[in-house]
């Protein structure tokens, strides 16, 4: 009977998981998809801890103490970093859980290598071996996906917090796929031979190095798209422990992650028009000395405005356009941008928000600042709606936004973010762009529309003009 309910219990984390995934890829219903998901996962894992029965000797687990420790040493360290985490590091939380999870099912392998290792020691027959062949298999492709994806999310953590550097040499990629080639060789020999159980820690150590020397030389800006690939690998590598268990709900669990992981990745990539490879191995942006901070560059000279000139030009307006970015969430001015909305809508302004699919530094950035801040969903426009909609707008105030605006995008061949479809501001009346300095964004390459005739600039911190600016349209 308790097997059955078991049973029961991981169909619903299965469907769980589903149906929340289904709800994280709209705004509105994000919260509580994510609600569901860990409501489905803490029932299977209620249920592996009081109903699973070992189907040799019928025994229940019994080690609660060490379980129930886990569980709330991990919960409360989780919690916290959780609450504290800052938008912007988000990318960094992500890859350290991430390389939690692929160290796991790392761990999983060893564990279960082990009890192969001692099946064997009991039992040395031939069949007996050609029966653990393909648990071995397993095995194997759980500790390589699981130590590359730990140790590659460890390196990338360690580059979004500042504390690892970029690093490559020549050849670099070549030693990598030698060190990939050797672990995968030595994983053929070992699901061949099992009994040769040292070049278990063989593989580990050459997909350890692998998963380190892979992600060492990738740009540091490039990160979110590794961290998703990454992602999906420890989907793949939870899937194997699920194999390895017999386990429905790990295997679905597992599937769904390396799925989503590849399908992110994919979508990064194509919402910047850049190839997988193109990130993996070659280097883009960080060039921030590219463009000048003084007054003109090779584009011209670009015009500044003054906030009092904002303040009015947006008080008489019917329609505003917020191109919000990466230094809005920098400047954390969400919630003074939401402000400023109330206020020209109180004047009657209509006010929207044009959101990039990649502006910011991850996926949906935009649309989680916006709605920490409490902003409609209903006032949120994706790129191609708010393209429509531009050539109707009197002013576009663009806040840390760059890249995603650069007409560079459409019209030079030349240029890295060629083909990326952009944000096509110049269509309204007005442009007033708001940021410190002439600095580039992350691509590191000038944007041509500083310089253009409906162009003004509004220099300062995101947060501090925002609140100038609500303090001057209020006294206007
Ligand atoms: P960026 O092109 O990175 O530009 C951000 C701008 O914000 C900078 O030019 C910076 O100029 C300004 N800024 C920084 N701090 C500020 C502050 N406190 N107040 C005001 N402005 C500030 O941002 P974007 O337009 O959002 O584009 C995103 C880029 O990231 C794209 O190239 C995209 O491909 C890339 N990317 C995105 C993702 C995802 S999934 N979103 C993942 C990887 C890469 P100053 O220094 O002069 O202030």
């Amino acid at each position: 009977m308790s097997q059955h309910i078991l049973t029961l219990c991981y169909l619903i984390g299965s469907v769980t998981f589903i149906v929340g995934l289904k709800m994280l890829s709209n705004p509105a219903a994000a919260r509580k998809g994510n609600w569901v998901a860990a409501a489905g996962m803490s029932i299977a894992i209620l249920g592996t801890i009081f109903l699973y029965k070992d189907s040799k000797t019928g025994a229940y687990l019994h080690n609660y103490a060490w379980i129930f420790g886990g569980l709330i040493i991990g919960g409360i360290i989780g919690t916290l970093s959780a609450k504290k985490v800052q938008m912007t590091a988000m990318p960094e939380m992500v890859s350290l859980f991430n390389g939690m999870g692929g160290a796991c099912a790392a761990l999983i392998s060893l564990v279960e290598f082990d009890h192969v290792s001692k099946a064997i020691a009991e039992n040395n027959s031939e069949a007996f071996i050609a029966f653990l062949q393909p648990k071995v298999l397993i095995i194997v492709l759980g500790l390589i996906i699981g130590s590359v994806s730990f140790a590659g999310s460890m390196i990338a953590w360690g580059k979004l917090n500042g504390k690892v550097k970029d690093f490559s040499f020549k050849g670099q990629n070549i030693l990598n796929l030698i060190f990939l080639a050797i672990a995968i060789g030595a994983a053929g020999y070992l699901v061949y031979v099992p009994e040769y159980h040292t070049l278990l820690y063989v593989i580990l150590v050459l997909s350890l190095l692998y998963g380190v020397l892979f992600v060492l030389p990738i740009g540091g800006a490039d990160m979110p798209v590794v961290i998703s690939l990454l992602n999906s690998f420890t989907g793949v590598a939870a899937a194997c422990g699920g194999f390895l268990y017999d386990n429905k709900v790990m295997l679905t669990g597992g599937i769904l992650v390396g799925a989503a992981g590849t399908l992110l990745t994919i979508l990064m990539c194509k919402a910047m028009n850049r190839s997988l490879k193109n990130v993996l191995i070659g280097s883009f942006g960080g060039n921030t000395a590219t463009a000048a901070s003084g007054g003109s560059s090779s584009q011209g000279v670009h015009k500044e405005i003054s906030l009092s000139d904002t303040a009015m030009i947006m008080s008489y307006a019917n329609k505003v356009m917020i191109v919000p970015g990466y230094g809005l969430a920098v400047a954390q001015a969400q919630h003074i941008c939401h402000e400023l909305e109330k206020i020209l809508t109180e004047k009657g302004v209509e006010v929207k928000y044009a959101i990039h699919p990649v502006a910011g530094r991850m996926p949906g950035h935009m649309n989680v600042l916006l709605a920490e801040a409490d902003v409609s969903y209903d006032n949120l426009l994706e790129m191609e709606q708010a393209n429509e909609e531009f050539s109707t707008t009197d002013v576009v105030l663009i806040l840390g936004a760059n890249d995603v605006v650069n007409p560079a995008a459409k019209s030079d061949p030349a240029s890295p973010i060629y083909g990326m479809p952009i944000l096509d501001v110049e269509l309204a009346k007005t442009v007033v762009v708001n940021k410190r300095s002439m600095k580039p964004g992350y691509a590191g390459i000038e944007n041509e529309l500083f310089f253009r005739p409906k162009t003004s600039m509004l220099f300062g911190d995101a947060k501090k003009v925002l609140q100038d600016l609500c303090a001057e349209i209020k006294n206007a």
